[in-house]
Order: structure tokens, then sequence, then C-alpha cells
């Protein structure tokens, strides 16, 4: 307890420092956005996987992949940046998504990360109250390509643009104490969640997983999208960047669908051998 109330100052004067530079970004973001043509009205939307990604049997092929799978120690959850080919070039042709997250966050976007994430309930007890990420507007589409049992919901108060980041303090203030605000709000949207479907929505809105809804894993794939200026800035001082920041992840695609595909940052790609790298070393 007095080991979280020491580093709370520390973590506030970040959480200030990084806010005036996604308020400078987003703000460009709200000036230059479409807001007439953006599909995901108030930051959020769900679709299929097979649909976003252009690709009849996607789901299917991604069941019956490699990546379902659960940790092999007992443990709640597999994190993993080995994307098989097949996804990588459903993402990289899709002219759907590139549409849908370049409305939203302008022409800059980027896709910022790409992971697995399979989940059995119980894992992420702080992720169960009222938050956002941090990092104002960013886009993570959660595609969900099977279930076991009954899983965890997500809940969201979508919110419309421009919705410009502020520190939250009452989190903030909860989070000092090992609390968590799981109050109950009128404008909530409960997401639950079957093989195929996929969420889309924006990590500035108030959101929080419902943990204890459910008693299943979820078998998920989470794509990242944001400004890559804004990620830029943000290097080193919030979890932006492939790798959550800490690294590179490999693309496993033709380098032809890579270069010069609009939704991959160049400035951040490297070539080693018949290797492709995206991140920061
Ligand atoms: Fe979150």
């Amino acid at each position: 307890m007095m080991k979280t109330i020491l580093k709370t100052p520390k973590m506030m004067l970040r959480r200030r420092k990084n806010e005036k530079i996604i308020r400078l970004f987003d703000h460009c973001s709200d000036e230059i956005m479409s807001s007439v043509s953006s599909s995901l009205k108030d930051g959020f939307g769900q679709f299929s996987i097979d649909a976003i990604l252009e690709t009849p049997g996607l789901t299917e092929r991604m069941r019956n992949s490699k990546i379902r799978t659960l940790p092999t120690d007992g443990g709640r959850v597999y994190f993993s940046w080995d994307i098989p080919n097949f996804i990588w070039d459903a993402v990289l042709n899709s002219k759907t998504l590139y549409n849908i997250v370049s409305d939203y966050i302008g022409p800059d976007v980027r896709l910022d990360d790409i992971y697995v994430k399979n989940v059995a309930d119980g894992y992420n007890a702080t992720a169960e109250g009222w938050h956002n990420d941090n990092v104002g507007y960013r886009l993570k589409l959660f595609m969900v390509f099977d279930t076991d049992g009954l899983p965890s919901a997500t809940v969201v108060r979508p919110h419309q643009r421009p919705n410009l980041y502020s520190v939250n303090y009452k989190e903030e203030f909860f989070r000092t104490l090992k609390s968590k605000d799981m109050e109950s709000y009128p404008d909530e949207i409960t997401v639950d969640y079957k093989p195929g479907d996929c969420l889309f929505f924006d990590t500035n809105l108030q959101h929080r997983g419902s943990y204890h809804a459910g008693n299943g894993t979820r078998y998920c794939v989470i794509a990242e999208f944001i400004d890559r200026n804004k990620s830029d800035a943000l290097r080193g001082k919030a979890p932006c960047g492939p790798k959550q920041g800490k690294g590179t992840i490999k693309i496993s695609a033709n380098l032809e669908k890579v270069i010069d595909n609009p939704i991959i940052d160049p400035n951040i790609l490297s070539i080693s051998g018949d290797k492709i790298y995206y991140g920061v070393k």
C-alpha cells in the first residue's frame, strides 16, 4: 500500500506531461477528421472478422491455427507477437480496415501493434475498473476468433468526438487505494463475444473488462491503430508502438505487400535478409 502511494506522484507527473503531447496531436486529428464519413460513430463499432478483413473463412482458419492456444504453465493469459502469414496478408490487404482507421484517426494513422491475447477469466483485475488507456485517440480492434464457455465481456461508454484526453484523477485515486471504479452508467454498452465477432473501439473512451461476468476463455488477436507522429512523440513515455514500445515485431508477409502500404509506417520498418521487422529496437 505504502509503495503504491509513493509511486503515485511520479505517475501523475508523467501523465500530466503526456497529457500535453496527447492533446496537441488529438486536437489536430479532430480538425481534419471527417465526422460524416466515419463508420465509428461515437468511437465504437461491432463487426465480423471476415467482413472487416475482407476474407471469407478467416475466422475458421484462425481457429484451426497454432494461435488457438493457452499458456502451458497454467497461467491465465497467452501473449504472442508471432502472427501467422495469412493474418498479416488479410490486415495488409483490407481496404475496409484502412478506410475505417484513416477516417477516424487521420491520414497519418499507422498499424501500431498486433498480437495474440488469449485470456481465461479472472486475469486482469485492474482493467475491471473504468479507465481509458491514457494515450488519447487510439483504435483497438479485438478480433475474437474463438471462445470457450462464456468469456468475459467488455463494457464501453461511447462518446462523440471531440473528446480530448485529460488525466482521469478519479481513476488515479482509485488505483492508489487499490480499488476499482465499477459504477454502472446509463450510457454504457456491454459487448459479449461469440467466435467471429470483432469490436472496434477508441481506447480513449472509458471502458472496463467485466471479468466476473463470465466463466470462459476468449481467443483474440488485437490490432492497434494510432497517429504515427503521436506514437513517436510518446515513445518511452507510454506503451505505444510495436511490441507495446518494447522492441520490434516480425511482419510475415511479402515485402511488396508491406512497402508502400499506407497502414505501415516506413520509418519504423527494417529489413534484414528475408525478414521484415517493425518497431524501434
Ligand atoms: Fe484498457
